[in-house]
């Protein structure tokens, strides 16, 4: 199991004016959390609540559909290119980063043992998608376009570049190289699938986009790449049971959203994500996501004005210890720290006994396995002499048994943080507003109005025209 330390976040650690008394917190809040654990496993399947990602493990019949797609096209490909941005692209940019062996894409195809290479394409910079299509050869590659919503505006435009192209190299056949995964009923992407006759799966009712990742949005692209997602899914089951007990002495989830919102209300608004292994650094983003945009709010669930939200930040141990450590240790004391630990790496290596009798002679003989631990105590006890309140999750190993466990921890710790906030942790308002700009600056149909609206907004914050080629196509420039 993981293991959860809060002791550095405590008073007896930290002190009186930066610690929490966490036991006492604990009992004060514990009728509270039960309610909170309760109210949210009794409504895991009721429509409305958005909570269905709590089902995610336990969907057998999709889990085969998966894995059998997987295996019928195993060794056809020699690319996976997904497609995707947010909650549709972070989990598996995290999940692959950290269970593909490392430089993935440089093994030859013997030592991927047939598995493709895979390729994630989550922003709409042209010279990065030139730059691919430049190096992929697309009849070779598998694209499965994931989003929820089917409509995306940066997804959606880089799946109409490589169908085109696939259509114009492949002809008929090109629906072979295309696997969508999107909403079962509604959506663009849906109709198009329908259209064309393309193998879909589908991200679940009332499961939104970064609590996807247990979903085909993530477990398609790991069978696909060889990824044991039964061991995956049997790790964030055996973590589900924990998580329902709903006492908060038992519940490390809870324990962790409660010294988060406790610390966020007394003036501790970041929270910074710090593993200690460059196979985890991508967990870093998928959390930021995770919690920025679940819990940064403008209206509680009374329909207040609150504006709340911690300020998620990712780091990487060690090598951010040359770049952030300098801030965290003197700087102010605005931050709450989870440092991420992995118990056992895969593998040793030894640094050889050289350059004796030099300033770094005292490395010879070490390991690195050890240099990193010892690299991550020293951090750990420096920020704590400063009174800098830490936590840490140690987990075993990094593979796809307890990696499914830490996620899904993660998972259910902002549902719980969201309860505690009282707002509503599974929308995204302040998103949808962007997309919609994008829209109306883009000339989709019915967004004329707001068009108009931002033109005008746009000019008047000293924006120019840097282009109109027609009325609907409309560039700015500040
Ligand atoms: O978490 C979310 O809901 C968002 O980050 C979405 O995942 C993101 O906006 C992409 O949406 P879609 O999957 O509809 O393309």
């Amino acid at each position: 199991m993981l293991n959860f330390e809060w002791k550095n976040a405590d008073v007896s650690i930290i002190g009186q004016e930066h610690g929490l008394e966490i036991k006492k917190k604990f009992s004060l809040y514990k009728q509270k959390v039960s309610g909170i654990i309760s109210d949210i496993y009794a409504n895991k399947s009721a429509e409305g609540r958005w909570l269905a990602w709590l089902n995610l493990g336990y969907r057998e019949e999709e889990v085969k559909q998966i894995k059998e797609f997987a295996f019928g096209v195993k060794g056809k490909f020699d690319n996976l290119l997904v497609l995707g941005i947010g909650g549709s692209s972070l989990g598996g940019i995290c999940v692959t980063e950290a269970l593909l062996k490392p430089y993935w894409n440089i093994l030859d195809k013997e030592q991927r043992e047939g598995f493709p290479r895979v390729f994630f394409v989550d922003n709409v910079d042209p010279d990065q998608i030139n730059g691919l299509l430049d190096t992929l050869d697309l009849k070779k590659t598998l694209v499965n376009v994931i989003t929820k919503s089917g409509t995306t505006a940066e997804t959606m435009s880089a799946f109409m570049i490589i169908q085109e192209k696939l259509e114009k190299e492949l002809g008929g056949s090109s629906k072979d190289n295309i696997v969508a995964t999107t909403d079962p009923n509604k959506g663009i992407l849906r109709e198009i699938v329908n259209d064309k006759g393309y193998t879909s799966f589908i991200v679940p009712d009332d499961v939104g986009g970064r609590f996807s990742i247990f979903s085909a949005v993530g477990l398609l692209p790991f069978a696909l790449l060889g990824i044991n997602i039964d061991e995956m899914l049997q790790g964030v089951r055996t973590m589900d049971k924990e998580l329902q007990n709903t006492d908060i002495d038992k519940n490390i989830a809870a324990q962790n959203a409660l010294i988060h919102y406790l610390m966020e209300r007394q003036g501790k608004n970041l929270s910074v994500m710090m593993p200690y292994s460059s196979r985890l650094r991508f967990v870093s983003d998928w959390y930021v996501q995770l919690w920025a945009e679940s819990l940064g709010k403008e209206i509680d669930l009374e329909g207040k004005v609150v504006n709340i939200g911690p300020t998620p930040i990712k780091a990487l141990g060690a090598t951010d210890q040359h770049s952030q450590i300098q801030l965290y240790n003197e700087g102010p004391n605005d931050k709450l720290i989870t440092f991420v630990r992995v118990g056992k790496f895969d593998t040793e290596l030894r640094i050889p006994n050289v350059l004796q009798g030099t300033g770094v002679g005292y490395l010879g003989g070490k390991t690195v396995n050890e240099l990193i631990d010892a690299e991550a105590d020293a951090t750990k006890v420096a920020i704590t002499d400063y009174k800098k309140p830490n936590v840490t999750i140690t987990i075993p190993q990094v593979n796809e048994y307890y990696l499914g466990q830490l996620l899904y921890m993660l998972e259910v710790q902002t549902a719980i943080a969201g309860a505690l906030y009282n707002i509503d942790p599974f929308n995204q308002p302040g998103v949808e507003q962007g997309k919609n700009y994008t829209y109306a600056l883009m000339g989709r149909k019915g967004y004329e109005q707001t068009a108009e609206e931002l033109k005008q907004k746009l000019c008047k914050e000293g924006g120019e025209i840097l282009h109109s080629s027609t009325q609907d196509d409309v560039t700015y420039i500040k």
